[in-house]
C-alpha cells in the first residue's frame, strides 16, 4: 500500500502564516503538523509516500530530503492550482499505479492508529474505506449517509445534511477510484471533489466501508483549530531536557531542545521549546510553543505559537501566534494579555 498526503493548496483561512510557508510545515506541540503525520503513518506497512505539492511546496521537499527519520520513499507531484482533492488523484495515477492507496489531507491530525484500519481494508477487499466522525456542525464537512456496514450516500459540504457523520480527511481506496474521478464535474466550488468520486464508486455499485472514529481528531482549517490542536498536543509532550534550564521554577511538562537556554524563568507546563533559543526573565506557559532560535526577554506567555527566529520582549500575549522573525517590544507593563496575529517579518513596538 501508497500512501498520497496532500500538502498543496494555498491554505488561504490561516493567512498570513501561509504567505511565508505552506500549511503542513506549521509547528503545532513541538514539531511540523507534517511531522505529526509521517509519525502516524510509519505506524503502517506504507513505505512509499507520493506527495502532492503546490508552487510554495519547494520548502517541504528541501526539508524532507534532509530529515527522513521513518525512511519513506518520498516522490513529489506538483498541483500548481488547487483543483481539488479528486484532482489529486487524477495526477498521481501513474505513481500510484495498480496499488491500493491511503489518501491523507495534510491538514488532518488525528489520534488513533491507522495499522488495524489497513489491516481491515486488506482483510474486507472493500472498493473503499471511509473514516467518519460525528460532529456537531456537519455543513464544513464531507457527509456520509450509512447503512449497518456501507457507505451508502456522501455529499459534500450540503445545506441540510442527512447525518452529522463527517468524512475525516483519511481514505482508502483500491485502484477503482481511478475509474471514478475520470469523470468528475467541478463542484458548485469549483473542485473535483473527492466526496463525488466517492459517491460515483457508490452509483457503479462499488463497496465503501466506513469506520467510525471515536478518538481525537481535527481538521486545522483556521487560526482556532490550529490553536486548539497546539493544546492537545502539547498535553500529550513528554518532558526532555536537551538545553539548559538555570535559575528558573518549573511545573508541569517542560520540552526543551538542544543549545536553548532558559534563565529565571517560571514554567507552567506543558510548554515545548525548540532548538537555539534565549529565554530570560519570562513567565511562560501552559499551552506555549516555541520554535527555533527565538529569543524572548521579560514577557508573560500562554497558550500560542512563538514561530522560529522571532524576538519578544517586554510583552504579555496570550491565544497568540507570532510569526516567523517577527520583532515585537513594548516598554509598557502590561496586566492583561494581548492576543496577536503577526505574520512573518513584521516589527511592532508596543
Ligand atoms: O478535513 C475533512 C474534510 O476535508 C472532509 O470532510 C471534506 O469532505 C473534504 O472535502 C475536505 O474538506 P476541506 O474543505 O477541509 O478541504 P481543503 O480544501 O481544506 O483541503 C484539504 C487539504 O488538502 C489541505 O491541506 C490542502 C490540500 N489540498 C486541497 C485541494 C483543494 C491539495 O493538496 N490540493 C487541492 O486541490
Amino acid at each position: 500500500m501508497k500512501a498520497l498526503l496532500l500538502c498543496g493548496g494555498e491554505g488561504t483561512r490561516l493567512r498570513p502564516f501561509t504567505y511565508t510557508q505552506p500549511k503542513v510545515l506549521l509547528p503545532l506541540g513541538h514539531q511540523p503538523i507534517l511531522f505529526h503525520i509521517l509519525d502516524t503513518l510509519a505506524d503502517t506497512p506504507i513505505r512509499e509516500v507520493a506527495v502532492i505539492i503546490g508552487n510554495n511546496g519547494q520548502p517541504i521537499m528541501d526539508l524532507l530530503a534532509k530529515r527522513n527519520p521513518w525512511g519513506f520513499n518520498f516522490s513529489f507531484i506538483l498541483q500548481p492550482e488547487p483543483l481539488g482533492l479528486a484532482h489529486t488523484v487524477i495526477i498521481a495515477r501513474e505513481t500510484l499505479g495498480d496499488d491500493p492507496f491511503l489518501m491523507y489531507l495534510g491538514d488532518n491530525i488525528l489520534d488513533e492508529p491507522l495499522r488495524p484500519l489497513i489491516n481491515r481494508f486488506t482483510a474486507e477487499k472493500a472498493d473503499a474505506l471511509v473514516l467518519l466522525r460525528r460532529v456537531k456542525n456537519p455543513r464544513s464537512f464531507g457527509v456520509a449517509v450509512i447503512d449497518d456496514t456501507r457507505v451508502i450516500r456522501v455529499e459534500e459540504k450540503p445545506d441540510q445534511p442527512q447525518s452529522n457523520l463527517a468524512l475525516v480527511g483519511i481514505y482508502l481506496f483500491t485502484p477503482a477510484i481511478h475509474q471514478a474521478v475520470r469523470t468528475l464535474k467541478p463542484s458548485r466550488r469549483g473542485e473535483l471533489e473527492i466526496t463525488d468520486g466517492i459517491a460515483q464508486l457508490i452509483t457503479a455499485g462499488k463497496t465503501v466501508h466506513y469506520h467510525l472514529l471515536s478518538g481525537w481528531w481535527k481538521d486545522t482549517g483556521t487560526v482556532t483549530d490550529l490553536l486548539e490542536t497546539n493544546h492537545y498536543l502539547l498535553r500529550k509532550l513528554p518532558p526532555t531536557n536537551e538545553g539548559q534550564v538555570k535559575k528558573s521554577e518549573v511545573s508541569g511538562v517542560l520540552a526543551v531542545q538542544k543549545g536553548s537556554i532558559l534563565k529565571n524563568c517560571r514554567v507552567k507546563g506543558p510548554v515545548a521549546i525548540g532548538t537555539g533559543c534565549r529565554i530570560t526573565g519570562a513567565e511562560i506557559g501552559p499551552y506555549l510553543s516555541v520554535g527555533d532560535g527565538v529569543k524572548i526577554t521579560n514577557c508573560r506567555l500562554s497558550r500560542g505559537l512563538i514561530l522560529p527566529g522571532a524576538q519578544i520582549s517586554g510583552v504579555n500575549l496570550a491565544d497568540s501566534i507570532v510569526g516567523e522573525r517577527v520583532q515585537i517590544s513594548s516598554r509598557q507593563k502590561n496586566d492583561e494579555p494581548a492576543s496577536l496575529l503577526v505574520g512573518a517579518d513584521a516589527i511592532l513596538k508596543l
